[in-house]
């Protein structure tokens, strides 16, 4: 049996997590918007239009923040087509993913979802075939109380109050020659902080997200971050960071490479924010924001991507995850925890269909996908403080990772209900292992949950006619005594343990 010891001291932490890295993402893109949040006409859809069988399960996902238009799509979006009377609404042309949108769901509408699901709006401004003039509309728009132009107009479709969006991105991917109006990291880095003046300017509140690459495969990257920051780093307080696994070689042991692969840019993207603070001799450090992330591999042929005689909100890269991908998520979720001193915020991309945590059928169910539960239990049970984990287990290699640790933790505690709980991924796919955490200086405890999330087939996907084939179970072998935890692991098993005080 393979073994690992964990030992936590409550007075030794990472940082604070900010909820805001349990976000989810909703990008006009396939069926993610139309049929999946929003679908008139559905059994279970309210006089909005949504569907409130995904918006329960959005909140049992625990999603806290959620971004949106986009995505590609973004970058050649008007804001001003998506508000004011929907039969006024222009249909256009959506040249990031070959298909018409309608616009019957636009800014207004997303905000009264957001609340509805009781979740913070994360807005993008196009910075793709617009800029800074449309982006100082659009808050003032959203944002400012009355009295002017963009404001009234607000008003007068029946928004009264300013919906307060406090995060937003500048612009999406536009290193990307994908990304519609791509543009080097000169164009972007200057328009982004003339962009992020102007907002700040129009509401000084707001947090301001700059675009990084789009994935740390890109050519660009490194010299884009540098680039970028250099121009708009006194104007904006995050940089972006997009990535999504794979498990081309069908190997779950190199599979969970990506999750290293992950740590290494997060610290990489750090590094290179704080050499431009250091060469301007700055204390303020960039924070970083994960705002796309999620396995996507498997629906990701040209086929799935565009539909001869653009279709309006045609099945776009229905990703069907298995229980290996939820693995692999949950081990992206420590990681994300165990950064929590520069990951600020992060989007499981997407929410629903679109390589989504949910699935519907139009007119039919909804189910959560594998993914879904990892991120449900790190949401869930993420509160507080991230500690310090002094970890010894077992490792293995692979052709690109020397040393992999068998063992994945995550402890975090929360000071204000003295709640600790322990994540814990087994990635040996044949051992069990022994778990055993010292939890010191966190006085007695007792066990309020454990679950783990096991599967005898990796393989395993929950679908339209077996949507529970992979859910978490309780977890039978853990147990307390005194300040020792202690269970065992199943091979290949995402493990959560909570404790309560007393
Ligand atoms: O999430 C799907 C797409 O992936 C987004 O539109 C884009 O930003 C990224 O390339």
């Amino acid at each position: 049996m393979l073994q690992g010891h964990i030992v936590v001291d409550r007075d030794f932490t990472i940082a604070p997590l900010d909820r805001r890295v349990f976000g989810t993402f909703v990008e006009h893109m396939g069926r993610c918007v139309y049929g999946g949040i929003f679908e008139p006409g559905h059994p279970t859809a309210d006089a909005h239009g949504f569907r409130q069988d995904v918006l329960a399960l959005t909140r049992e996902l625990g999603a806290t923040i959620v971004r949106y238009p986009g995505g590609n799509f973004l970058s050649g979006y008007n804001w001003e087509d998506g508000v004011g009377p929907r039969d006024q609404r222009p249909k256009r042309l959506d040249l990031a993913w070959g298909s018409t949108e309608t616009n019957q769901f636009g800014t207004n509408e997303f905000i009264t979802w957001c609340k509805a699901v009781g979740v913070e709006p994360m807005l993008a401004v196009n910075l793709g075939t617009r800029g800074p003039d449309e982006a100082r509309h659009f808050i003032e728009y959203c944002n400012h109380p009355g009295g002017t132009h963009y404001s009234e107009l607000r008003r007068s479709h029946g928004y009264d109050q300013p919906h307060g969006v406090r995060f937003w991105c500048l612009g999406n991917e536009m290193d990307g020659p994908w990304q519609i109006c791509q543009k080097t990291a000169a164009e972007y880095g200057r328009v982004a902080q003339e962009t992020a003046k102007v907002m700040r300017w129009v509401d000084p509140g707001v947090q301001l997200t700059a675009c990084g690459s789009s994935n740390r495969s890109m050519p660009t990257y490194g010299h884009w971050e540098h680039d970028v920051l250099e121009r708009c780093f006194e104007q904006v307080d995050f940089i972006s960071l997009h990535q999504y696994f794979r498990n081309d070689a069908d190997d779950i042991k190199s599979y969970f490479g990506v999750i290293e692969d992950l740590d290494s840019f997060i610290r990489e993207v750090a590094a290179i924010a704080d050499a431009i603070a250091a060469k301007r001799r700055s204390p303020k450090r960039i924070m970083l924001s994960l705002d796309e992330w999620n396995v996507w591999y498997k629906a990701h042929t040209p086929d799935d991507l565009r539909k001869p005689g653009w279709p309006v909100a045609p099945p776009l890269i229905e990703e069907v995850y298995n229980f290996e991908d939820a693995l692999v998520v949950g081990g992206v979720l420590i990681t994300l925890m165990n950064n929590s001193d520069r990951v600020k915020a992060a989007c499981l991309a997407q929410l629903v269909n679109v390589i989504g945590a949910i699935m519907t059928e139009p007119g039919g169910p909804a189910w959560r996908q594998t993914i879904f539960h990892p991120f449900a239990h790190a949401s869930r049970f993420g509160q507080g403080e991230v500690l310090r984990t002094r970890i010894r287990t077992d490792s293995y290699s692979t052709s690109t990772h020397p040393k992999l640790d068998f063992l994945l933790t995550s402890v975090v505690h929360d000071p204000a209900t003295g709640r600790a709980t322990v994540f814990a991924l087994n990635r040996s796919s044949s051992d069990e292992m022994q778990l055993a955490v010292e939890l010191r200086g966190l006085g007695k405890r007792r066990l309020a949950h454990a679950s783990q999330l096991h599967h005898t087939d990796l393989k395993a996907a929950n679908t339209r006619s077996t949507p529970r084939a992979v859910e978490p179970t309780e977890h039978r072998t853990a147990s307390l005594a005194g300040d020792r935890l202690e269970a065992t692991l199943r091979p290949v098993s995402w493990n959560v343990c909570v404790m309560d005080p007393g």
